[in-house]
């Protein structure tokens, strides 16, 4: 791994070359090295192109190609165990390629070489592969002569899904799965519990989905709501389908992460069994807007609105350990993931504070206030995650009150617990709502659709290098990696998931596998305009967000004249823009530095590309005297 402080020339000067010299190639994540070796090294990929495996291990990545390029290309590639006399694609094992997912990647004109350190690192090397592919569908599968050597940053390379607020087929779960593998992702936390649903089988318990899976109705709009669309929502997953997808994901060398929310956010479990509560008798707090149902049958229910509720696990009951232990039973065996989350974030503790059994358990375990209570509860279920075999990992709460003895942390609210936490010798993933949060808005929230709030542009998640300086290189090293979250409150379908996604899922993967040094957000943007040509080939809704005209106007009131400045996050954008409120045409004004304007006028921006507007006009009203 490298690091920040310790600037490799090298690497720098490598970094140099592929920003000035590569046009022709544009891999995301930016590759550790890479050398294009001109047009004698051409090759031709065509159904008679053999795909060569030197062991049984690389069927998965040798799947995954011939499988992209029939869907994407309608070719159809032959894959073969042994050497073939026509020049193909050989996949192998090499250890020389470097640590753990490490590859290299040759195409000369007597074919394609991956040679992976391990099984991952081939599938990698696949997946750049296809990043040299043309983006546009065509049967003319030519890859430009290069050298790569690459290598990932971190061993953890994160993406979160909710499927608790809303729930997500099994297929799409694998579309998802099948992002994350072309952006070289490793990990899917999959987020099963929530107030708002119960999404996994547990056969001790079929309750929890009967009853938790459902809900009676939904608000409408951003919390708190317009009104309740009293529509019965949910679904599940049954042990089978977990099976599926995790074995789907393996195939891609992603490692799903369940998540089991406790002792917050546990409405749904409460609703199937209500004992859990502190209070049993008391009915849910459904908010403003409960549904007709809810409302003609007062007691637990799943919530129908968004945010954080006060009816969590009842810490004081053995018999919220032992449920919650009968699912740890069911739910392990079905992730070979080390890593097991068990949320603990947004627990408040009013309840607690009220309820005499947490009390008493307050009192014979000597514990000072709620928060070593919240403490007592995780720790306890770290040491049944442990028996397992299993690490916990849970959200930065879980350092209140003291932090559970070997429990990785995940930072969301800033980056002060994972701080704190690598400073205690835990190990930590990064994932701060101001670059990792992909429920907020990648526009101007005018343009954009609704979103929960915030503004995270393209930009902003590339910024981010998750070493902050208040840790010593020693204590940096608790740094696993980095994890995006898909929150889905205001993701109420499939392709608006795709929509929050991508693009900024290849921000987040480059940061995750990319070096620091030679870090270049132009480049960036430029290698994103292939990758955006890939996701339409693929069919991916993603987001022209970044082809958004941001205006700055500075008003100049003693010369009653306003300078306007535009920013985009596209690369090397042809702006075109009107002063009089209409709608601009690749024929407007085109846009060269920033210009001032002397009387009122409504600017009017947009990107164009090969004459057609990419992403949203952006409006500006300046009233001038
Ligand atoms: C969180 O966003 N509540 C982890
Ligand atoms: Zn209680």
């Amino acid at each position: 791994m490298t690091r920040i402080w310790k600037p490799n020339i090298w690497l720098m000067f490598m970094a140099m070359l592929t920003t000035q010299g590569f046009s022709q190639i544009s891999l995301v994540p930016r590759p550790l090295e890479l050398k294009e070796t001109g047009s004698g090294n051409i090759f031709t990929i065509k159904a008679e192109t053999p795909v060569i495996l030197t062991s049984d291990k690389l069927l998965p990545s040798a799947e995954f190609l011939v499988q992209y390029v029939q869907q994407y290309y309608g070719v159809q590639l032959k894959t073969s165990k042994k050497p073939a006399k026509v020049n193909g694609v050989v996949l192998s094992i090499d250890p020389a390629a470097g640590g753990q997912g490490a590859y290299m990647l040759e195409v000369t004109a007597s074919g394609v070489s991956i040679k992976g350190a391990d099984e991952t690192g081939v599938f990698y090397g696949v997946q750049s592969l296809l990043q040299l592919l043309p983006a546009n569908k065509t049967t003319a599968l030519d890859l430009p002569g290069v050298w790569v050597k690459d290598a990932p940053r971190f061993g953890y390379r994160g993406v979160m899904l909710d499927v608790g607020r809303h729930f997500f087929p099994v297929e799409f779960v694998k579309k998802f799965i099948d992002y994350l593998a072309i952006h070289k992702i490793n990990t899917m936390h999959w987020h099963l519990t929530e107030d708002q649903g119960w999404r996994i089988e547990i056969k001790k318990h079929p309750q929890l989905t009967a009853k938790g899976a459902y809900r009676n109705g939904t608000i409408v709009g951003h919390y708190p709501g317009s009104e309740n669309d009293n529509e019965r929502y949910g679904g599940f997953y049954t042990q089978d389908q977990v099976k599926d997808i995790v074995a789907y994901a393996a195939k891609r060398y992603i490692t799903v992460v369940p998540e089991i929310e406790m002792p917050g956010h546990a409405s749904a479990a409460i609703a199937a069994f209500p004992n859990l509560s502190c209070f049993p008798n008391e009915p849910t707090n459904l908010g403003k807007l409960p549904s007709e149902v809810s409302k003609a049958n007062p007691g637990k229910q799943v919530q129908e609105t968004w945010g954080v509720h006060d009816d969590v696990f009842c810490a004081g009951n053995d018999s919220v350990y032992q449920l919650l232990e009968d699912v740890m039973d069911e739910v392990v065996p079905l992730f070979p993931s080390t890593l097991f989350h068990i949320g603990g974030d947004e627990c408040p503790k009013a309840n607690w504070k009220r309820c005499p059994r947490c009390q008493v358990r307050m009192k014979e375990h000597n514990l000072k206030d709620e928060h070593e209570l919240q403490s007592y509860f995780v720790q306890r279920m770290e040491k049944y995650i442990n028996s397992k075999g299993k690490i916990l990992i849970g959200w930065d709460e879980i350092l209140e009150g003291g932090l559970a003895p070997n429990a990785w942390v995940m930072s969301w609210r800033g980056e002060a617990g994972g701080i704190e936490a690598a400073k205690q010798n835990h190990d930590v993933i990064m994932s701060p709502t101001t670059y990792c949060y992909f429920d907020y808005y990648q526009g101007k929230s005018k343009t954009e659709p609704l979103a929960i709030g915030g503004y995270l542009p393209l930009n902003k998640v590339y910024s981010y290098n998750p070493f902050p300086d208040a840790l010593t290189a020693e204590q940096a090293k608790h740094i696993k990696g980095i994890q995006a979250n898909l929150w889905t409150e205001y993701v109420e379908s499939p392709s608006k998931a795709e929509y929050m996604l991508m693009p900024r899922l290849a921000a987040i993967a480059e940061v995750a596998w990319s070096p620091q040094e030679g870090k270049s957000w132009e480049d960036f943007t430029r290698r994103m305009e292939r990758l955006y040509d890939q996701y339409k080939l693929i069919g991916a809704n993603y987001a022209k967000s970044a082809y958004e005209v941001r205006q700055t106007v500075i008003i100049e009131s003693v010369n009653n004249k306003a300078n306007v400045t535009f920013k985009t996050d596209a690369y090397n954008p042809d702006i075109r823009y009107t002063l009089d409120g209409s709608i601009p045409s690749a024929n407007s004004l085109k846009y060269t530095k920033s210009f001032d304007v002397y009387r009122s006028a409504i600017i009017k921006a947009g990107v164009f590309k090969n004459g057609e507007l990419k992403g949203n006009v952006s409006e500006q009203r300046i009233v001038l005297d």
